[in-house]
């Protein structure tokens, strides 16, 4: 798996802002709508495009535009649906589907309990949104459930990762081809429930406004 961590000031200026609690959601999301933005723009370097004829005013030439299959999006609910927007933005003919998945607390599997995906990604490249990799299961899982339904290249994007989690994901990947991490900043670790730190706390509760 290739990892790209972007380090650049804007970005730390917007996590600074986001990180702090007293941030109110709706800032917080235009935030993550400006940093998702960031962040697409190196994670679809590797997207791919084809040859097109186009005719200018002035003359005919060949442009490229994006290949067909179109691209999948797929946040994972509940807190990479606030990454949508910023991302349909820079590639509004993707496709979105959905996943959402949950940690069973008694068995501590992750378990689907949302799915609104084509059957068959054959040959598509999907963009998986996830704003905080903590442990790593989910987009484990979801990586292997994307990959089942034959999907051939899977880009995660993720604004903060906890080293633990980082680890978990290179492993639970190891031996599969054309799977990149992008992430907007490394964090220190998880702490005892799981919560990156210094983090930003909740990302679904700071996104819709439930953190009090
Ligand atoms: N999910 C969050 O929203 N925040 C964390 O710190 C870890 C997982």
């Amino acid at each position: 798996m290739q990892i790209t961590i972007l380090n650049h000031p804007l970005v730390d200026h917007k996590i600074s802002v986001l990180r702090d609690k007293n941030t109110p959601s709706p800032i917080f999301r235009q935030l993550v709508e400006e940093l998702v933005a960031l962040l697409a723009y190196e994670a679809t370097r590797g997207i791919r495009t084809e040859e097109r004829e186009i005719e200018t005013p002035v003359a005919k030439t060949v442009g490229r535009m994006l290949a067909s299959p179109r691209p999948l999006v797929v946040p994972i609910l509940r807190a990479g649906l606030g990454m949508l927007e910023g991302m349909t933005k820079l590639l509004p003919t993707a496709e979105v589907g959905f996943l959402g998945m949950a940690r069973n607390e008694e068995t501590l599997d992750i378990v689907t309990y949302a799915e609104r995906l084509p059957e068959d990604l054959t040959g598509r490249q999907v963009y998986v949104l996830d704003p905080m990799l903590a442990t790593g299961g989910t987009l484990i899982e979801t990586i292997k459930f994307l990959r089942e339904r034959g999907a051939d290249h899977i880009t995660c994007l993720c604004i903060i990762g906890a080293p633990e989690g980082i680890e978990a994901l290179q492993q639970g990947v190891a031996g599969m081809e054309n799977v990149n991490l992008f992430l907007a900043t490394q964090d220190e670790r998880l702490n005892e429930k799981a919560y990156i730190v210094p983090g930003l706390g909740d990302a679904g509760d700071r996104l819709y406004g439930l953190a009090e």
